[in-house]
């Protein structure tokens, strides 16, 4: 393991930290995809270990559902599980009413419907991911590949009537081919800059033929927390508007970085 972890490495690993204290015995649990998420699976998967912590995880990807099996967590379908308690994933930007925009690690559609299919979802975030606006980051929408240029060019037509700075589309890539999504799909890249009304861009890109899901999660994050590197941590509740302060100390966990950096 690494001597020492970058600030941001300890941001996400004390956001996840919090997080996963919100986990309790018997329930069913969404696993979100990326790298803090990551951080969130072997804390869990500590927990699971040390406290003998009965839950089933629910996989956003098959990164995670590996992660997850690696530190004894156990894996079921969301089939199998049909609800869950509470959901734990990264963002790639959240605003101030905690709509996310997602799916920079092209997991979006399968952290969508489990995030929904949630009680609850907190987000967990370094502080660099907060945004006045959302739209700085590109904006991921699912497509199939038959006809992906058609869709490309029916969003591009369709974002001349939106409140957006810029309308550039791009296929994402994986080296030199297409990326394929889990579910064998394309990812379209959106750069709006500013997206002015997030809501009404989720429900409109979802109504062109072959979009299968885009990368806004409106009134589906509850909770929101963020990590400092300096051991600091955020808690915002959307319902309540509370906002609670922790601190956490680098210096015992240390033995825990031991533990769970690769
Ligand atoms: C995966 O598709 C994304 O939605 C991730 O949750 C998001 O990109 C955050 O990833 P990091 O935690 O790696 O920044």
């Amino acid at each position: 393991m690494p001597a020492e972890l970058s600030p941001v490495d300890k941001a996400k690993f004390v956001a996840a930290k919090r997080a996963v204290e919100f986990v309790e015995n018997g329930m069913r649990v969404g696993l979100g995809t990326g790298s803090t998420a990551a951080w969130m699976v072997r804390i869990l998967g500590q927990r699971v270990r040390e406290e003998r912590l009965r839950i089933k995880g629910v996989a956003t990807s098959a990164r995670t559902a590996q992660l997850a099996r690696e530190e004894r967590i156990e894996v079921v379908s969301l089939d199998e599980a049909r609800w869950l308690d509470l959901t734990i994933d990264g963002t790639d930007e959240f605003d101030g009413e905690l709509n996310l925009i997602k799916g920079g690690g092209a997991a979006l559609l399968h952290e969508k419907i489990v995030a929904t299919a949630s009680d609850r979802m907190i987000v967990i975030a370094d502080a660099a991911k907060e945004v006045a606006h959302l739209g700085a980051f590109p904006l991921p929408v699912e497509v199939i590949p038959f006809g992906w240029q058609t869709t490309k060019a029916l969003i591009e037509e369709m974002l001349v009537s939106l409140d957006v700075l810029g309308r550039e589309v791009t296929l994402r890539m994986n080296g030199s081919a297409p990326l394929v999504t889990e579910q064998g799909n394309r990812i379209l890249d959106l750069h709006l800059g500013r997206i002015g009304n997030p809501r009404q861009m989720a429900l409109v890109l979802n109504q062109v033929p072959g979009v299968v899901e885009n990368g806004l999660f409106i009134d589906i994050c509850d909770r929101v927390i963020v990590g400092h590197g300096d051991g600091r941590v955020t808690t915002r509740d959307i319902y309540t508007g509370e906002v609670e302060h922790d601190r956490y100390d680098f210096a015992e966990p240390e033995n825990l970085f031991a533990d769970l950096t690769d």
